[in-house]
């Protein structure tokens, strides 16, 4: 059977560091407020003339480089974003174009920070069905143009980043065993950016009363994450035959520390099987999970043969995840 298998990845963290610390001067907040809450201590802010694709370019060309391919090897481009370049086209136009990849398609997903693994199970069916066999993926936002700089029940939580990985088809034992998606936009209330669509257009209204910010019910979406993703977890690795003593690494979307700790004792695994840097780089949306990867392999965390896990939840409300032999 035809399945896929990830062959590289790649990720960029712009250079400019904005500290806990250096929010303490924007708005009314502590470092201890936000690491005890959220894990993190910084995160990173793209430079002015950065947007999606540019960052999702650097990321690319470094997967690319990792599975030894060119840009023309690559049949599909798909990127993950909540943060694009433009509404139209789309980001992953952009970035075919800059990579010089002429013979991709080339389309965009939106599930906020489940994007990455959504944009997996997409590039996975395709290698299945035989319909593509080099596909690359990426998670790339720029979530400092959609934060509001006076919210602090947002603006502590947030950074830029991308993250890119190359899908190979495959007939070995090794690859993606299984990918699950899903969905409730009933509660899409929960986390979203009110105004710059067709509901809300641009006006100077929308934009004197910061509607084309992100906002977030952010203990509602806690509980229900916390909720959903130990579920998500447990679920996936019992229906494929897998125990958590088998798994080797779980890569979590890096929202918040006690989201994360909690799906890790629910497994009841330590936490020295799952990879964290939101310390780091706060929640990079569709980003956080492909930049996480690249970090594990880079850093021998992940090695041929591992059993890995990846889970994500964010606003539409989606959620996902993705059980890998690596
Ligand atoms: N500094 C200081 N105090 C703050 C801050 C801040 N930055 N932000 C909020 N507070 C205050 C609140 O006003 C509140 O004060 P009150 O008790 O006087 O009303 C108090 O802290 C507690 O607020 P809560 O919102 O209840 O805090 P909570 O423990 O839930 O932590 C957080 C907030 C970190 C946002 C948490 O709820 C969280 O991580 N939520 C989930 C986020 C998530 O996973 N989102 C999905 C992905 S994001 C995406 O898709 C882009």
């Amino acid at each position: 059977m035809v399945h896929s298998r990830i062959t590289g990845t790649g990720s960029y963290l712009p250079g400019r560091v904005l500290t806990n610390y250096e929010l303490e001067q924007m708005v009314d907040t502590t470092d201890e407020w936000i690491r005890d809450r959220t894990g993190i201590r910084e995160r990173r802010i793209a430079e002015r003339e950065q947007a999606a694709s540019d960052i999702g370019l650097i990321a690319s060309k470094e997967a690319l480089k990792a599975a030894g391919l060119k840009p023309r090897d690559i049949d599909l481009i798909i990127v993950a974003t909540v943060t694009p370049d433009m509404p139209l086209p789309s980001t992953a136009c952009f970035l075919q174009d800059k990579l010089g990849a002429k013979n991709a398609a080339a389309f965009d997903i939106n599930a906020a920070c489940s994007g990455f693994i959504y944009a997996l199970s997409v590039a996975d069916a395709y290698i299945r069905a035989k319909v593509y066999s080099r596909i690359l993926i990426v998670g790339s936002e720029v979530l400092s143009r959609i934060t509001d700089w006076k919210d602090r029940t947002t603006c502590v939580l947030l950074g830029d980043g991308a993250g890119a990985a190359v899908l190979e088809a495959d007939r070995s034992k090794r690859g993606v065993i299984s990918v699950k998606i899903h969905a409730d936009g009933s509660k899409w209330d929960l986390l979203y950016v009110p105004a710059g669509g067709s509901r809300q257009p641009a006006s100077e209204e929308t934009v004197g009363t910061r509607l084309h910010y992100l906002k977030m019910r952010g203990n509602e979406t806690f509980k229900v994450a916390v909720r959903t993703l130990e579920k998500l977890v447990v679920d996936m690795l019992e229906e494929n035959g897998i125990t958590p003593d088998d798994l080797s690494l779980l890569v979590p979307h890096q929202a918040n520390h006690r989201i994360i700790s909690a799906t890790a004792k629910r497994l009841g695994i330590g936490m020295e099987r799952v990879m964290l840097n939101l310390d780091r780089y706060g929640n990079t949306s569709a980003a956080s999970i492909p930049i996480a990867l690249d970090e594990a392999v880079r850093t021998g965390r992940i090695k041929e043969g591992d059993y890995i896990l990846l889970e994500a939840f964010g606003g539409g409300l989606t959620w996902a995840s993705a059980l890998i032999r690596w």
